[in-house]
């Protein structure tokens, strides 16, 4: 069994000194945790209202005070924490969520489907959706928008995944429709890591949620309050793909026939 959660946070917009300072108390709440979820975007917030202004709060991984705090709370803790952070690499932005561990950094995923005006600022992800081996299982990320997308839920569980960490910056509960769904159909566990409060036009809705291999939500905030979720939860589980004692997640599927899928 490990123990594991989300932190449900309300970043100020461009603010990245000032959201760590804020986010530390919560992360040190979770400090018996092996495992938590922080949401997407979550050192700068997400409603630029421009890529100018996007770029200058944008963060490289490897000169980055948000990646540095996170790798200091991983070591003080020795938990693993998976955050969203607005990443420059190069000249261009990306919508990333990083893997920290105790001994430091591990890896990112580069979201792959970007929503509305997302669309001006940053670049489909190009790393692909790596699965990084811990101690207790096999971890991978999505982030948000990706719920829409069964493809790559598929992907991650083919690649091994227990544990989907999903950031996020959610403005409907449209994610409470499909992310169920999805960790029954790829027998796995998923952490969706949202956000509260209000930038500009926009209102993000909360309501951060565990769902288990069987599509039961385990765990669930508040709509509107800052909070930390913490649950204790067998990884193992999802390595059981069976549906019925004659079913199975992977193996039924018949992939020569879905010709046109890709
Ligand atoms: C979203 O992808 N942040 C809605």
């Amino acid at each position: 069994m490990i123990k594991t959660g989300y932190i449900q946070f309300h970043p100020v917009l461009g603010e990245i000194d000032g959201n760590i300072q804020r986010i530390n108390p919560f992360i040190d709440q979770t400090k018996d945790a092996d495992l938590i979820v922080l949401p997407e975007l979550i050192s700068t917030g997400y409603n630029f209202e421009s890529r100018h202004y996007a770029l200058n709060c944008a963060e490289e991984i490897n000169n980055s005070r948000f990646v540095e705090f996170l790798i200091s709370k991983s070591k003080e803790h020795n938990a693993y924490i998976v955050a969203g952070i607005n990443e420059k690499n190069g000249d261009e932005l990306f919508n990333t969520s990083v893997l920290i561990g105790p001994n430091g950094y591990l890896g990112k995923y580069q979201k792959i489907h970007l929503f509305m005006n997302e669309k001006d600022i940053f670049k489909t992800g190009s790393v692909g959706v790596p699965v990084f081996d811990v101690e207790f299982g096999k971890l991978s990320m999505l982030i948000c928008f990706d719920y829409y997308f069964p493809e790559l839920w598929r992907m991650t569980g083919l690649n091994g995944a227990d544990i989907i960490c999903h950031p996020s910056n959610l403005l409907t509960q449209n994610a409470h429709k499909t992310v169920p769904a999805q960790a029954f159909m790829n027998k796995v566990f998923i952490i969706t890591s949202n956000r509260i409060g209000t930038e500009n036009d926009l209102t993000f809705n909360g309501t951060s949620f565990i769902v288990n291999p069987d599509a039961e939500v385990i765990l669930k905030a508040s709509v509107d309050k800052e909070e930390v979720g913490m649950i204790e939860i067998d990884p193992q589980l999802a390595r059981n793909k069976f549906v019925t004692s004659r079913n199975h997640a992977f193996n039924d599927r018949h992939p020569g026939l879905y010709k046109g899928l890709v």
